[in-house]
């Protein structure tokens, strides 16, 4: 194992088991639709891309690029637009596709920019929440782990863009990024 990272807090396999769990309760929410995954680039690659495999309704996916973090471990509260979805989504089936929500204001912001094109409905799944860290009230409508207050990287999360390789979600040693 990495030498900065603190411990594993979610192997493998019991990550691919919750993807499939959520993937589940989505078919079965979506069934007679055909849903949209909106993965947010760039944390959420890999969650959407197992979510993608594993749901059994229609799906087809798109991606949109916000920017809240830079290269600070904090939240700075502004959210940028970087990269647009790709297609129009009226009437559309839109799930955003989170990887973790801290302060919520990325989903925030994210949410109310898509409703504006008059979508068929907007939901969130989100892998990981730290609930505790939240600004707003924004809850997602599929989650897979409530999380402590930790600096989590792999599976798509990173620190400097490093570690989004791990196949694990672990936590990184505080003197790391301190
Ligand atoms: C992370 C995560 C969310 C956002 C959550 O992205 O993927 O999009 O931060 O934070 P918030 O709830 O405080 O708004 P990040 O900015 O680290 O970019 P990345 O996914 O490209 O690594």
């Amino acid at each position: 194992m990495d030498n900065n990272i603190k411990y594993v807090m979610y192997g493998a396999e019991e990550i691919e088991r919750k993807v499939k769990e959520i993937a589940r309760q989505i078919s079965h929410d979506y069934q007679g639709k055909e849903v949209l995954l909106v993965c947010v680039l760039k944390g959420s690659i890999i969650f959407t891309a197992d979510l993608l495999r594993y749901i059994s309704v229609p799906v087809k996916m798109d991606t949109i690029a916000v920017s809240s973090y830079g290269n600070a471990t904090e939240s700075s509260g502004v959210v940028r637009l970087l990269k647009d979805l790709d297609e129009a989504i009226k009437d559309v089936h839109v799930l955003i596709v989170e990887d973790i929500i801290d302060s919520g204001l990325t989903l925030e912001y994210l949410i109310n920019m898509l409703k504006q094109r008059q979508p068929a409905s907007v939901k969130v799944c989100a892998l990981l929440d730290k609930r505790e860290r939240r600004k707003n009230n924004i809850i997602a409508d599929y989650t897979g782990f409530i999380i402590p207050n930790e600096f989590v990287i792999g599976y798509g999360m990173d620190y400097n863009e490093d570690y989004r390789q791990l196949p694990y979600i672990g936590v990184l040693k505080p003197e790391v990024y301190q």
